[in-house]
This record gives structure tokens, C-alpha cells and sequence, in this order.
């Protein structure tokens, strides 16, 4: 049995997310987040308005401009420093509620993830030292100290790269913020799911040609919707029934039980909703069109 050839960047991101040094702290931020930031803020940060994640967008801002600065000092262009000053003080301007967004959204999930609690920290490190070493060439570049702004935007683009590359790991290796539900939509033809006999009023869960459905059943009407929350991936069937709203026990989303639509985040994403039937005391579910 060969050995699998490990990527360029995986001793980095094995060694950070094996620091249990990091746990301490991490767990400490995360219930504070919690704690803080509640409803309405919390939708508002988390994107559900926007019906996608709030924090990718923000990061092409602070980005974009960061690295734009250094780029006009490298390539040239910029002589007076003037443009590059400008640059960096739109990215420090979007700097706070981009981390805002990001905390928020690493604190939904750093209590499942060890990984994920210790590379969220890393990323706002290094986007923490690279704040500080763009706001150090700013204000380098004030004094008309060029070469010592150059060097700090250019240590700074380094720290941001670091920070991208983790928040980059975040999304695509660790799953924070994806749909839990994208790779997943369901039979879109009337399929099997157990027999008919519902206990009404309460959620159940059902699975369905291998998709997980929370079924409802209230008099003689079904209601069904993927059970893997669109947010973090909680069990919808462990969740409350609120009126219209099927609300999710891991981070309170609220979903309409008739169509699968966001009536609260922190979710962005609707849930994959189901028509049911009974034919000869057995269930079937087919997805909604
Ligand atoms: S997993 Fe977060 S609200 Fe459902």
C-alpha cells in the first residue's frame, strides 16, 4: 500500500488544526459570540436577508482593496501614495463588519468541529496582524515614508493570504456555510418511505431513496421537508413545531412547514420540500416542484 502524496498546504493545515491549545480559547470566543449576537442581528449578519452567506461578499471587499494597495506598490503606478491610502482605508473601513460576519458564522459551528474551532481562530489572526500591518502602512504613507509602507503592505498581503487560504479551507474542506442539503434535493418521483402510520403533531423522520425527510402529520394533511438543516446539518425531526414554522433545535431557524422557505435564520437557504401520500398504508414522498 503506497503512501497518499499530501498537498503542499496540509502540514499547515494539520498542524492547525491539531493545536489543542487553541480549544480554550476558541470555546470561550464561540459562547460569548452566542451569547451576543442575537435576533435580528443575528439574520442580518449571517446573510438570511440576502438568502446567501453575508461574510464571502464582504471578504472580496477587504481583500480586493488590501491587496490591490500592495499591487500599486509592487507594479507601480502610484507614485504620490495617494490611491494606495485610499485603498487600504476602504478595506479597514469594511474590516469590521466582515469579521463580524465571520465570527458569527465560525460560532454556529466550532462547537461540532474541533478543526473548525482551531482554524477559525488561526484565519482571524492572520487577518487580525494583517489589518494591523495595512493600518501601519497607512499611516506610513501619511508620513511620506514609502519604503517602509511598501514593506508593511507587502507583510500584510502575506498574513491576508495566510487568512484567505484558512477561510478558503473553511468553506470547501470543512463545510461552513454550504447548503447541507445542495448535494441531496431527493426522489422526484413518488418513492417508498416507510409505512403510513404517522403519530400527528409530532415530526418524524423518514428516509426516503437515502434522503433523510422530517414528516408532520396534522389531522389528515402530511407536511415533509429534508431533514438535514440547510444551515449546519441538525436533524429538522428533533426540532419543534411553532404554527407554520418547523424550528430547528441546533441554532433556531424557522422554516415554513408548507414550502420549506426561511422565516428565520441564521439559515440563508430554503428546505427541500415534499408532498406526501399514503397508498395502501405505506408513505410516499416525492419532492415539491
Ligand atoms: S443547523 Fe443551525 S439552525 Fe439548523
Amino acid at each position: 500500500m503506497t503512501a497518499r502524496l499530501a498537498t503542499p498546504l496540509e502540514p499547515l493545515i494539520d498542524a492547525v488544526e491539531s493545536a489543542q491549545a487553541l480549544d480554550a480559547p476558541g470555546k470561550a470566543i464561540g459562547k460569548q459570540v452566542r451569547a451576543t449576537i442575537k435576533q435580528p442581528l443575528k439574520d442580518a449578519l449571517s446573510g438570511t436577508w440576502l438568502g446567501h452567506a453575508l461574510h464571502p461578499l464582504l471578504t472580496d471587499v477587504v481583500i480586493g482593496t488590501f491587496l490591490s494597495a500592495t499591487l500599486l506598490d509592487v507594479a507601480g503606478g502610484d507614485e504620490d501614495g495617494k490611491a494606495g491610502a485610499r485603498l487600504i482605508s476602504i478595506g479597514m473601513g469594511a474590516y469590521l463588519p466582515t469579521a463580524l460576519t465571520g465570527v458569527n458564522d465560525w460560532a454556529d459551528t466550532e462547537p461540532a468541529d474541533a478543526g473548525v474551532r482551531r482554524a477559525g481562530l488561526v484565519h482571524a489572526a492572520s487577518n487580525s496582524a494583517a489589518l494591523a500591518l495595512y493600518a501601519g502602512s497607512l499611516a506610513a504613507r501619511t508620513k511620506g515614508a514609502r519604503g517602509r509602507a511598501r514593506v508593511l503592505s507587502s507583510a500584510g498581503a502575506t498574513a491576508l493570504l495566510l487568512g484567505g487560504f484558512l477561510g478558503g479551507h473553511l468553506s470547501f474542506a470543512k463545510g461552513v456555510g454550504p447548503d447541507q442539503t445542495v448535494f441531496d434535493s431527493g426522489p422526484g418521483e413518488w418513492t417508498d418511505a416507510g409505512e403510513g402510520e404517522i403519530e400527528p403533531g409530532r415530526p418524524t423522520r423518514r428516509v426516503a431513496d437515502e434522503t433523510p425527510v422530517m414528516v408532520l402529520r396534522e389531522d389528515d394533511r402530511f407536511y415533509a421537508l429534508h431533514d438535514r438543516c440547510s444551515h449546519r446539518g441538525c436533524s429538522l425531526s428533533e426540532g419543534e413545531i411553532d404554527g407554520d414554522a418547523v424550528v430547528c433545535a441546533c441554532h433556531g431557524s424557522r422554516f415554513d412547514k408548507r414550502d420549506g422557505s426561511v422565516l428565520q435564520g441564521p439559515a440563508t437557504a430554503p428546505q427541500p420540500a415534499f408532498e406526501a401520500r399514503v397508498q395502501d398504508g405505506r408513505l410516499q414522498l416525492r419532492r415539491q416542484t
